[in-house]
């Protein structure tokens, strides 16, 4: 059986701590289903900063660029905010994007029935939601020329750029309509044709490549602005989102409490086919470092687990182990089981990180 190749960088915050729930995972599949892991770990943003000086060194891309899928914990936090902007621990994050070439960001949101009620919205806006927005991740206004901040006359401007070719925007067009193949048909694209250029051929590019190439599927134009009050008026109206960088960014925090907590939203980021025929691939919660609960053993570890579910069916083929380990999830959810940031109307006393990673192991064992 081949052995999947699998880099780990748990970062900054609670990365390290929910990432230490992902390495008992991964160990139980090794112990209990054969699954043969080559496992190595290495340090990204303000961890790797404080070792090497740069939030990415070249040795750790390269490891990247080789590895079956890399596993992303989190990265940023208070101590690196006063950082030159070129050393920013976010910036290592968006170096391994950029440079492995990650277009397609698949960000699902799922809401879990027994967390239904824990959404700041109505259990019958939300109970059954399974959506996924897909965000254009190399390009846009996190990467377009010119940027900076300059001085012009007396004041300083702040400059960034929305650009957006259409071979980008076709790849991820592309990857949109193969996803909604494999669901429901349905794809929503949102930008903001209405007053930008970029969004004008972003709206043009989707809709070509809807006619040429995937006439089958739906497809519809939404305003952005519009689909963020969409979402929270009434999600499920969705399948497929696809959306470019900047939006797809907000529109997926925003998703995220749509399923009780940001502590739950995975996301895997794709690009092209290596020479194993699976996409390069970095599988990274969509939450952040959360300063504010780092080191206090409080931190949600399942959008980290669940991040490296989708390593299981995207990247390694294993397909069936994904599934026994969402079905964990979902079991220790319904059987109650909650981290602080899960403490709905009924209330409760909230597990540690620590004690999720016991019940999701338990839950597997029982499977
Ligand atoms: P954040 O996602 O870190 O936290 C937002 C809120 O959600 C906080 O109240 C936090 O406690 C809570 N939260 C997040 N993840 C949680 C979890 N797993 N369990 C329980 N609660 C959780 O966003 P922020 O506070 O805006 O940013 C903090 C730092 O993280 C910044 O430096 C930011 O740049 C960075 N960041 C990194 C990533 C990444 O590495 N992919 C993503 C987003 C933000
Ligand atoms: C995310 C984060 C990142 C982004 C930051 C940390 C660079 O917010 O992954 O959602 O803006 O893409
Ligand atoms: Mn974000």
């Amino acid at each position: 059986m081949a052995t999947h190749s699998l880099l780990i960088l748990p970062g900054d915050g609670i990365g390290p701590e929910v990432m230490a729930e992902v390495r008992r995972v991964i160990d139980w599949f090794a112990a209990n289903k054969g699954i043969a892991f080559d496992v190595s770990e290495d340090l990204v943003g303000g961890a790797a900063y404080d070792a090497h000086g740069t939030p990415l060194t070249d040795e750790t891309l390269a490891k990247a660029q080789e590895v079956d899928a890399v596993l992303l914990g989190a990265v940023g936090g208070p101590k690196y905010d006063n950082l030159d902007f070129s050393v920013k621990p976010e910036r290592g994050l968006l170096r391994l994007r950029k440079e492995m070439d990650l277009f397609s960001n698949l960000r699902p949101a799922q809401c879990f029935d027994a967390l239904a009620d824990f959404s700041s919205l109505k259990r019958d806006v939300v109970a059954g939601l399974d959506i996924v927005i897909v965000r254009e991740l190399t390009s846009g206004v996190y990467f377009g020329e010119p940027r900076g901040i300059h001085k012009e006359g007396n004041e300083r401007v702040g400059i960034n750029t929305q650009r957006y070719t259409e071979s980008e925007i076709a790849r991820v067009a592309r990857s949109a309509f193969e996803l909604a193949k494999k669901r429901s048909n349905k794809v929503c694209s949102m930008e903001k044709a209405n007053v930008m250029e970029s969004g004008i051929l972003w709206r043009d590019v989707v809709q070509e490549i809807h006619d040429t190439e995937y006439p089958e599927v739906e497809l519809t134009h939404m305003y952005a602005d519009n689909g963020a009050m969409q979402l929270v008026r009434a999600p499920k109206q969705f399948d497929v989102i696809v959306t470019d960088n900047l939006f797809g960014d907000v529109l997926s925090d925003c998703a995220a409490m749509l399923t009780g907590s940001l502590g739950m939203l995975p996301s895997a980021s794709l690009g092209l086919p290596m020479a194993n025929g699976k996409p390069k691939a970095m599988y990274e919660p969509v939450h952040g470092s959360a300063p504010d609960i780092a080191g206090q053993g409080k931190a949600n570890p399942i959008a980290c687990i669940l991040s490296f579910a989708m390593a299981l069916r995207y990247s390694f083929d294993e397909g069936e182990a994904a599934d026994l380990l969402e079905g964990a999830v979902e079991k220790v959810l319904a059987d109650g089981v909650r981290t602080a940031d899960l403490m709905g109307p009924e209330g409760g006393t909230p597990v540690s990180t620590t004690e999720m990673g016991d019940a999701i192991l338990a839950a597997l064992d029982a499977a």
